[in-house]
């Protein structure tokens, strides 16, 4: 294949090569410059094109000299749901929730089969930005705040997506992304080489380590250098460190954000040659990318060899997914939103919900009368979440609700055949809710003997450019929910919203809380089963939830404090924190046992638990694992999660869980960013819900 590509490149003309490194929209307002470049036959890319309209694209390069296929990008980040008919699985952030590494492989797969089946080559996901700031816009598009869950459920993904190549993944946004100063997207962050390496290059690794094929330069900086033009972060860390052979395509508009938002060139010609320079290899976008950058390598700004080092690069991952020789396969066209699809995506339902809460009325086996309250019992713009047909692009004029998805009210009136369901709004999150509205709501609940109320947020406060700095429940919601409370109402809050909202009263006037995020198509059915007792939960929060606004940062892993880590005003714990969720089965843990008590640093440790169901339901549980240096050089968090296993276990049965730790994953990043592993104590600690664990030591020699 490497000669195959030599050749090529040998016959290619410089115009064709550069042409391979441009990326045009589909969706872009200028349309007659859209189709000179799509006439050109030579573009490397294109973005934002359904299925149906490929051949427009295809067939001038078809008549082109070399016959080199563009690939198709296309933003498919929890299903390909850009496209009305295929399958709208749950976002990243609820799949988090199901800590299942063969679940996001499965869910990968089915993607990248309806991709494919449609006629595109190439998703830009997994997003491996960490969600650690509430007030950012894109915490739905995360797996969460923990690099270690990130990395796996990131590989997990990227495996199925790449299965006999059906498509490209793409790992983004790289680097540090999601840590955007003050949660406000983008450019500048507060984070050091050190830093970068020690927590948010480690889901990109582990990316690299699964073999994705494509990675997306992120918006921003670190400590003031734009990732555009970090020859640093993207040919030394990236390609030459870490060993990435794939190609990297920028983020929307890079190249032009260098000379108008960022200012570290001084024009589009200058950013071509700081981004080629650095080692990006396909702009996207940028349409004055392909012109400038010409420019700069006639005049010798731009080596010729920057350039075939790029085209090596987008052709090798052409060749690997098959279009450069017509061997490109694609499954059937019938798999787009298929049977087997939606069987699976019931089940990611199922397992990402998360049980936050149940004084004992769940499951609620029957009721005579139900009322279903709430505008996101029935919006499924709101089940969605972002990156859908609903929103994109900006958005879909024929963005109506599907059949087959099912709201929270559809679900329950589906698992509750026999019981009498009212339904009525409530509230409006965009605060327009009238008092008469509000009353309603009142009433409805009024004769029903318990009241599924359907809360949480909606696109107008999640997704790309809508950071926010109050992570609330907008409108009446908790005015609703006390008021139906106050009434002696039983309530089982089902929440649907993009990223945690600070829920603390509200959890204190509800009999029941369920976390659902973005559950996609199936998610009413699910979480209407998992009310009644018919599924039983398993999901656990990949991000913690606040107890106020103000407290940030918020994830598990910090750093311990001098004056004990806590605001004045408010209490140190959070309100429901990583790796919590509850079950209807009941799960008691022994003690800790270690094969020895002190190791080599060439050793691992084998770990040992054992979990017992003491209920009579059946349940997965996920046993997490962790770990803190006790006295290291350099700060060290106050746990860290190194290994998780998901289980099933039968009610009253109980199984050995068993970890296998290498010392070498023990390690740190020094002051000159060297990776250590000191000898020294080490604490292990075991949960199944993020808050209470069980504790041992050892020591490493
Ligand atoms: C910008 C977003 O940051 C990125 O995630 C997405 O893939 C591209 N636009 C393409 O739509």
């Amino acid at each position: 294949m490497e000669q195959y590509i030599e050749k090529l490149i040998e016959q290619m003309t410089l115009e064709e090569k550069v042409a391979q490194m441009q990326q045009i929209s589909a969706n872009m307002a200028d349309k007659a410059l859209r189709n000179k470049f799509i006439e050109m036959g030579t573009v490397g890319s294109f973005l934002h094109v359904l299925g149906s309209e490929t051949a427009d694209y295809t067939t001038p390069a078809e008549n082109s000299r070399l016959k080199i296929s563009p690939i198709f990008g296309i933003d498919a980040i929890h299903g390909h749901a850009l496209l009305k008919e295929a399958t709208v699985f749950p976002s990243q952030l609820a799949l988090a929730c199901t800590f299942d590494d063969n679940l996001l492989e499965e869910i990968g797969y089915a993607t990248a089969k309806e991709v494919c089946a449609d006629g595109l080559d190439w998703v830009f996901s997994p997003v491996l930005c960490l969600g650690r700031d509430l007030r950012w816009g894109r915490i739905d598009e995360t797996f969460g705040e923990d690099y270690y869950l990130a990395s796996r459920l990131g590989s997990a993904i990227i495996n199925g997506y790449q299965k006999d190549n059906l498509v490209a993944a793409c790992a983004k946004h790289y680097l540090g992304y999601g840590e955007a100063t003050g949660g406000r997207d983008s450019y500048d962050t507060e984070i050091t080489e050190r830093y970068a390496r020690e927590i948010f290059l480690k889901p990109f690794k582990a990316a690299v380590d699964a073999g994705c094929m494509t990675f997306m330069t992120a918006y921003g900086t670190i400590d003031g250098k734009p990732l555009t033009a970090s020859r640093k972060w993207i040919t030394e860390i990236l390609k030459e460190e870490l060993g990435f052979d794939g190609f990297i395509v920028t983020d929307w508009d890079n190249y032009k954000s260098l000379v108008t938002c960022l200012h570290t060139a001084e024009n589009i010609e200058e950013a071509c040659v700081d981004g080629v320079t650095a080692g990006n290899d396909m702009a996207m976008f940028t349409c004055d990318f392909y012109e400038n950058t010409l420019k700069a390598v006639k005049s010798g700004k731009i080596p010729e060899s920057a350039i075939n080092e790029s085209v090596r690069r987008i052709l090798r991952v052409k060749a690997r997914l098959g279009l450069l020789d017509g061997t490109r396969a694609r499954p059937p066209k019938s798999v787009i939103g298929c049977e087997e699809h939606k069987k699976l995506n019931y089940k990611a339902a199922v397992d990402s919900a998360v049980l936050l809460k149940n004084n004992g009325i769940l499951p609620l086996k029957a009721a005579k009368k139900i009322a279903v309250i709430g505008e996101n019992a029935v919006s499924v713009r709101a089940q969605y979440g972002d990156w859908t047909y609903f929103s994109h692009p900006d958005p879909k004029p024929e963005a109506t609700a599907k059949e087959k998805t099912y709201t929270l009210l559809k679900g329950v009136k589906e698992v509750y055949p026999s019981s009498e369901i009212v339904y009525s709004q409530g509230y409006s999150i965009s605060g327009e809710e009238t008092e008469d509205m509000f009353n309603k709501a009142i009433d409805t609940a009024e004769s029903a003997e318990v009241v599924i109320a359907v809360l949480g947020d909606n696109l107008d406060w999640n997704g790309e450019g809508r950071d926010i700095v109050n992570p609330v429940l907008r409108g009446r919601q908790i005015e609703l929910i006390k008021e139906l409370n106050a009434k002696g109402k039983k309530i089982i809050c089902v929440l649907v919203n993009g990223k945690p909202l600070v829920i603390s009263e509200l959890e204190k006037y509800c009999d029941a809380l369920i976390e659902t995020f973005n559950g996609g198509d199936m998610c009413g059915l699910a979480v209407a089963k998992l009310i009644k007792g018919e599924e039983n939960f398993s999901g656990k929060l990949p991000i913690s939830f606040p107890n106020e606004v103000g407290s940030h940062p918020n994830y598990y892993n910090q750093y311990e404090h001098w004056h004990g880590g806590r605001y004045k005003d408010a209490q140190k714990e959070c309100l429901f924190p990583f790796g919590f969720g509850l079950s209807y089965s009941k799960f008691a843990y022994s003690e800790i046992t270690l094969d020895k008590d002190e190791f080599g640093k060439d050793e691992s440790v084998r770990v040992s638990v054992t979990v017992e169901n003491q209920s009579d339901t059946d349940g997965f549980e996920t046993v997490q694992l962790y770990f803190k240096d006790k006295v290291c050089k350099m700060l060290t968090p106050v746990r860290q999660l190194i290994d998780y296993k998901k289980v099933f276990i039968k009610a009253g049965q109980k199984i050995k869980v068993e970890f296998e730790l290498p010392i070498d994953r023990l390690g740190y990043y020094d002051e000159n960013c060297n990776y250590r592993v000191d000898g020294g104590d080490f604490t292990l600690f075991v949960s199944g819900n993020g808050k209470d664990f069980k504790e041992t030591a050892f020591r490493v020699n």
